[in-house]
């Protein structure tokens, strides 16, 4: 995976560390590509500091402890924190135990690291959000210039021409705080508005993302990919999968099939496969590759309204609002692209943890 420039992209992700948000965070360890400034926390999948706990010990795992990491927002804007335990696990790694992180949290806030870093190297930061997005609605507020100030931002949130997976129209994560997305849609708009140089935010739907279904054979491949013996990792493509011998014998193989096996009994009793639709990595990868992904510019508001349509992502197709668009939406995306990539990097990194030669 290059990225657009060919260099190295300065990021922060904010995260909600759940079951793809971990994954999210090993990609992101495994992509020489990105230099990790920071990981922002927020509560979401579970209470934030279950997020937060979850997210150190997930890069100590990565050999990448030492990447501050913030306690975000405790609950959203205006509504009261709903989460999403039956989906992410009691702990929200599924029914992986992570040992106790070792590291401190940084003493910074996460609106902290955000304003701090983006004034810092203006220009030069990107944001990728892949929780609810009270985080970032608060640090609009300490610094409207964000817009501005940031290289982009890409989200994981909303459904633009698709479904919701929360209630029939809405998305988890624009659910879980549609006032704070609705506010950071339209200050995208305003500063567009004013300077139409502002980097158009990426917008990783459900009309994008669900395409991306991880299977056992993916994980038969990342398995080897770790370094772990054939017939350990034959054992991953099979119904359930189970992690033996070199691959329970491995931490972060061990980690991810745990953590997965109660991502796919999830998927299997209500989407019907047994795998797992892995969402935020696919925005971080398509964050460094837009090839990745086909995109259409467009004006999106937010329902915040209490009726059928509360927390639906609202997307002017036709222009009859005639406000200009603020989201570059994800249309269409090669997702076994992606999903090659993420068995590449993330078993690459297990290879690397282990000193199995790559
Ligand atoms: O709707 C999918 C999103 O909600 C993902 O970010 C997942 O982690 C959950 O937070
Ligand atoms: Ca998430």
């Amino acid at each position: 995976m290059t990225s657009v420039s060919g260099s190295t992209v300065p990021m922060i992700l904010d995260v909600d560390t759940g079951i793809d948000d971990s994954f999210a965070l090993l990609l992101a360890c495994a992509t020489p590509e990105i230099e990790l400034l920071a990981v922002t926390t927020i509560g979401g999948n579970v209470p934030v500091r279950q997020v937060e706990a979850n997210t150190r010990a997930v890069l100590e795992l990565a050999g990448y402890g030492r990447v501050p990491v913030a306690l975000g927002a405790t609950k959203p804007i205006r509504k009261r924190l709903q989460t999403a335990e039956d989906t992410h696990g009691p702990k929200g790694v599924g029914y992986a135990e992570l040992p106790p992180p070792t590291q401190p949290l940084d003493e910074r806030g996460a609106v902290d690291v955000i304003v701090e870093e983006a004034r810092a190297r203006p220009g030069a930061v990107t944001l990728v959000t892949l929780g609810p997005l009270t985080n970032l609605a608060l640090a609009l507020e300490r610094e409207p210039a964000l817009p501005r100030l940031l290289r982009g931002w890409t989200l994981m949130g909303g459904a633009y021409g698709v479904p919701g997976n929360t209630t029939p129209t809405a998305e988890w994560n624009v659910f879980v705080d549609p006032d704070a997305a609705q506010r950071a849609f339209a200050a995208w708009a305003s500063a567009r508005e004013k300077d139409e140089t502002v980097p158009l935010p990426l917008a990783m739907g459900l009309d994008v993302t669900e395409q991306a279904r991880l299977l056992g054979e993916h994980l038969r491949q990342l398995a080897l990919r770790g370094g772990a013996r054939p017939y350990d990792a034959e054992m991953l493509a099979r119904e359930p999968v189970v992690a033996n011998g070199s691959v329970a014998d491995d931490p972060l193989l061990h980690f991810v099939v745990e953590a997965l096996r109660f991502y796919f009994e999830f998927h299997a009793t209500w989407d019907g496969f047994y795998g797992a639709v892995v969402h935020d990595p696919y925005a971080v990868a398509a964050t460094l590759d837009r090839s990745l992904v086909q995109t259409q510019a467009v004006f999106v508001d937010v329902e915040t309204g209490s009726g059928p349509a509360h927390g639906m992502t609202v997307a002017d197709w036709r222009g009859l609002t005639k406000r200009p668009p603020n989201l570059d939406v994800a249309v269409g995306g090669d997702a076994p692209a992606f999903l090659r990539l993420l068995v590449d990097r993330v078993g690459g990194l297990a290879a690397d943890r282990s000193g199995v030669a790559r």
